[in-house]
């Protein structure tokens, strides 16, 4: 969940840290930092709060020129927020960039300050760079004869000792011409330059794309050692491959946000992802086969976060349409309850990222117990989709507000194609039924293309929005997961209370919470269940809660009404209604002035437990 780069080469290398870093700031936001080396000097740069800190701070600075660096951006796991405690961490001679956590760090600390080392962080890092130096020490204080050896082996054996999971840079005045690179559990990608001589690293490819000749996404276990003569690996289990050359950056194109900018682009995202899947009477997915479902008789679904509400919202599609039972669980709770994983059960996790911790442990767990499983995820090459045995990759292009929202249109749009692909296989839905649902689906994009009329009265509502002592989004069936996703989204970026909650159970305790100060954002769709939910919604009017409704059908006991369009089917309505959503948490948001894409202690790929 931190971003982490590093350069070798003869161009400008704090440049193309701080750019790399600006790619990757989405990740983690607590604090930046950099190590440059020029000979057997190194300048570090540290900065709290958002990389424009940092910026600032180098540009103020003397620069030398430096042939190596390294840079970190980071979400605090171990240790506050200070920069004491950003990364590049020093040892004596030495600095480390490291994202994960370090899960034996206690005990390698305590071994390290007996030994009479000195540590100044609370952080897990700072391990890393004592036992390498400690290492080191003790190989010098035997033999000076060959100190490269040295420490190409006190590098080996650091990495020995480590548990967790870590993706690491470090450089060393020991032997100022390379970076010492590892990867076990945590992206990284290590890149030969355009230029000659030139070696990049990151943690995701963003920064690399249009700099890059050719890439190494290094697979768990994967290290080595680079200098400008070239990159010795570790070991043989690498490949080389190719990135995509022009720079696909999402600038934010007039958007006030990238979070604006991602909410307005999901009709063509949602096309795109539907490209080539639709046909004109089934479902294709080139990544998969019909016999994927051979001996299965169950799905299961792990997920986290958004991920985690568009798996719930296709477990309804998938009993109801594919039938096939199917349950879903956050992924965090799944790995440690000793779950039953039969073999007639395909395991489905949905990621944006592909590289969440708990869920990328739940696709582990599920392989390891032999299960069939299946990635729903929008980054191609992430460690999950080179884990899972099937990829559906969501076509979404790269998502940076960190409030998720083309992701799960995407996510909903795949899995409802899913369902009716599996129907077909099932033959558990009629030539007639799958036509109808066809033609609902190639709706889709049209039912997210957003009405400037919605929009205006998100805004002007939000100013309403902003106080009282709570929110409930409610909603029934597959309107309820999209309730928990308004709330989500409300909690994320406006940081006020929200609950989302099946609106049939609001009668067993949340209705004692009913008052004027309480706002209940009712989803009453025409085509699912709307008199169940009509009755529900009456009940909180009855007892004073002040209600915003999101219908296209009038109700007289509204006190704000946002109107959607009449369509044919609850799922159009859906994907409407998701709009609507995020829009009000944004509008709301932004009148509280909040940072709406880098909203507090959050990140975007959660790559720790
Ligand atoms: C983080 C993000 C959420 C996201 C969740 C799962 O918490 O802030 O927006 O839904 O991780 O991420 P994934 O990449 O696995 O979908």
């Amino acid at each position: 969940m931190c971003g982490i780069v590093g350069y070798i080469g003869k161009q400008d290398t704090t440049k193309f840290l701080l750019d790399g870093l600006k790619e990757l700031e989405y990740r983690g936001y607590d604090s930046a930092g950099i190590a440059l080396l020029n000979k057997d000097k190194i300048d570090v740069f540290k900065a709290l709060g958002k990389l424009n800190n940092l910026i600032e701070k180098v540009e103020n600075s003397d620069l030398g020129t430096y042939e190596i660096g390294i840079g970190h951006t980071r979400w605090a796991t171990h240790g506050k927020p200070t920069e004491l405690n950003a990364h590049p961490h020093l040892g004596e001679y030495s600095y480390v960039v490291h994202n994960g956590i370090i899960e034996n760090y206690k005990e390698l600390k305590e071994e390290l300050i007996n030994a009479g080392h000195k540590f100044v962080s609370q952080t897990d890092t700072e391990v890393i760079v004592h036992l390498f130096e400690n290492y080191l020490n003790k190989a010098n204080e035997q033999s000076q004869e060959n100190k490269v050896n040295n420490t190409n082996q006190a590098f080996k054996d650091t990495i020995e000792r480590l548990e967790g999971a870590f993706s690491i840079l470090l450089i060393s005045k020991a032997d100022p011409t390379k970076i010492f690179f590892f990867k076990h559990g945590s992206p990284l990608i290590v890149a030969r330059g355009k230029e000659d001589n030139e070696v990049l690293f990151a943690s995701s490819d963003a920064p690399l794309i249009g700099l890059a000749k050719e890439v190494v996404y290094l697979e768990d276990g994967v290290g080595g050692i680079a200098s400008k003569n070239g990159i010795e690996f570790l070991s043989d289990d690498y490949s080389w491959s190719t990135l995509p050359t022009s720079k696909q950056f999402a600038q934010k194109d007039g958007f006030r946000f990238f979070m604006e900018k991602e909410i307005y682009e999901q009709s063509s995202v949602v096309s795109d992802c539907m490209l080539g899947r639709i046909q004109d009477e089934e479902i294709l997915f080139d990544e998969i086969e019909e016999s994927i479902l051979d001996g299965i008789k169950e799905i299961k679904i792990c997920a986290c976060g958004t991920s985690f509400h568009a798996g719930l919202t296709s477990s309804y599609l998938f009993e109801r349409l594919s039938k096939i039972k199917c349950s879903i669980e956050v992924a965090s709770e799944f790995r440690y309850k000793e779950p039953m994983l039969t073999k007639d059960t395909l395991f489905i996790v949905i990621s944006q990222s592909g590289e969440t911790a708990d869920t990328l442990e739940a696709l582990k767990m599920a392989k390891k117990a032999g299960l069939k499983t299946l990635v729903i995820c929008n980054v191609d090459n992430s460690s999950m989709t080179r884990m899972a045995d099937f990829t559906i990759l969501t076509r979404a292009g790269i998502e940076k507000g960190v409030a998720s929202t083309k992701a799960f249109s995407t996510q909903t749009a795949v899995l409802w194609m899913l369902s009716l692909y599996f129907a077909k296989i099932n033959a558990s839905i009629s030539f007639e039924k799958l036509q109808s649902e066809l033609l609902a689906l190639r709706e889709v994009p049209k039912s997210l293309i957003i009405d400037d009329k919605i929009h205006e009265k998100t805004k002007r509502l939000s100013k309403r929005y902003l106080h009282g002592h709570g929110f409930f989004f409610i909603g029934r069936d597959v309107f309820f997961p999209l309730a928990l996703e308004g709330a989500l989204k409300l909690k994320e970026i406006s940081y006020l209370h929200a609950e989302g909650y099946p609106a049939g159970e609001m009668k067993h305790g949340p209705i004692a919470l009913a008052d004027p100060e309480l706002f209940t954002i009712a989803l009453m769709p025409q085509n699912l269940l709307y008199d169940k939910i009509k009755s529900n919604v009456e009940e909180l009017s009855a007892r004073d809660s002040t209600i915003c409704t999101v219908s296209p059908l009038d109700f007289e006991l509204s006190d704000d009404f946002i109107r959607t369009q009449e369509t044919s089917h609850y799922m159009l309505e859906f994907f409407e209604m998701l709009v609507v959503l995020q829009l009000l948490s944004m509008e709301i948001s932004v009148r509280l002035g909040n940072d709406v894409d880098m909203p507090r202690n959050l990140a975007k790929s959660v790559t720790v437990e």
